[in-house]
């Protein structure tokens, strides 16, 4: 008896600090497709990409490619393809972002003729939201940070974790 609440109680510990750390996504632009030039008749297609998901603080986006590159540039940048040299150019084939903070991100080829031919990306990343209530986590594919600006790593969470899990379950372990 004592263990098996000891088991629930250690769950409940879990749950409730991923969702205090809050889900964090990573998305793979174009899905399968991945970052290249588009159809010429789909050059859409980062913009459908896009419209599919809401992307949170703390999530981050993939580029894969081949013999291309990806760079992050601003709102001017992006409308006119015109700016690649103004921010970081990443040529490795995986290039991982970040998206640390809320606004507008704009992402382009480094190749200026793709980037007219629409390979070229702008996201908008939400802050995270506030649960409902923490004492009732509910399972939802994507639980919300009650703490958008304490996004602490991997191992500092799971050491938090085991902390938490002897300091409230202890007592039903012993
Ligand atoms: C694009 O659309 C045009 C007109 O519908 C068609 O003739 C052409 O083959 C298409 N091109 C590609 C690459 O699908
Ligand atoms: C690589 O990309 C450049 C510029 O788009 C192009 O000229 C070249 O043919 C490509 N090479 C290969 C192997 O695809
Ligand atoms: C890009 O194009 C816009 C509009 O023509 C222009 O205002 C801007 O100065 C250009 N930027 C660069 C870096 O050439």
């Amino acid at each position: 008896m004592a263990s098996s609440v000891g088991f629930l109680c250690i769950i409940i510990t879990m749950a409730t600090m991923n969702i205090l750390a809050g889900a964090s996504n990573q998305y793979k632009v174009g899905d399968a497709e991945g970052w290249q030039l588009p159809d010429v008749n789909n050059t859409d297609v980062y913009k459908i990409w896009a419209s599919k998901f809401t992307f949170y603080v703390g999530d981050t986006i993939v580029f894969e490619y081949k013999n291309d590159s990806v760079a992050k540039v601003d709102k001017r940048g992006y409308y006119h393809c015109n700016e690649t040299s103004h921010g970081s150019m990443f040529k490795d084939g995986h290039t991982v972002f970040l998206l640390d903070k809320s606004g507008f991100y704009y992402f382009v080829s480094g190749d200026l003729d793709h980037c007219r031919k629409g390979q070229r990306l702008m996201i908008e990343v939400k802050d995270q939201q506030l649960p409902p209530s923490i004492a009732a986590p509910s399972v939802s594919p994507r639980p919300s940070a009650a703490v958008s600006w304490f996004i602490p790593s991997f191992g500092t969470l799971k050491a938090l974790e085991a902390l938490m899990i002897v300091a409230s379950c202890g007592p039903y372990l012993a």
